[in-house]
């Protein structure tokens, strides 16, 4: 029988872009033509480092919940929300409290998606 190669090069391509998608993935996957949107990028990362203690309502003393679009879009008008993050550990004030501070990648994001106006 003959394969085709095309059709092998086509298969490879097919299998290597069925992989689970870490962070990591995540940020390589954004197409630079298209806007950062709150619920595609910018959700998973509050849910996977902030929303143990900003859950609705907050627990633990966190003043503010961090679940929905308005939440986030709020407490980085409001309250302080990009400094706090890209403060380092140990110094008052940094988030997530008592965690290591977010990869650069990530803490890059959520900036863009502020400059770019909060896409939802
Ligand atoms: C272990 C619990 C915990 C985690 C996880 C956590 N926080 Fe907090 N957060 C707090 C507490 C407690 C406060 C209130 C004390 C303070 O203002 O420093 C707070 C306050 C804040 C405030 C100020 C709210 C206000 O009313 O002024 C912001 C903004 C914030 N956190 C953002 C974040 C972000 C973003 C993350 C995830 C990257 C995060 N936090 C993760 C506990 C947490």
């Amino acid at each position: 029988m003959k394969i085709n190669p095309f059709f092998l090069v086509a298969l490879c391509l097919i299998i290597s872009s069925c992989t689970n998608t870490s962070e990591k993935d995540l940020i390589e996957q954004i197409n630079p033509t298209e806007p950062i949107t709150y619920s595609e990028h910018i959700k998973p990362v509050f849910d996977s480092n902030c929303i143990t203690c900003h859950s609705s309502p907050a627990i633990n003393g966190a003043g503010v919940s961090l679940t929905t679009y308005n939440n986030v879009k709020n407490s980085i008008e409001n309250t302080n929300l990009i400094d706090r993050i890209n403060w380092q550990p140990g110094q008052g004030g940094f988030m997530p409290l008592g965690g290591s501070r977010l990869p650069q990648n990530l803490i890059d994001l959520i900036m863009q998606w502020q400059s770019e106006g909060f896409v939802e």
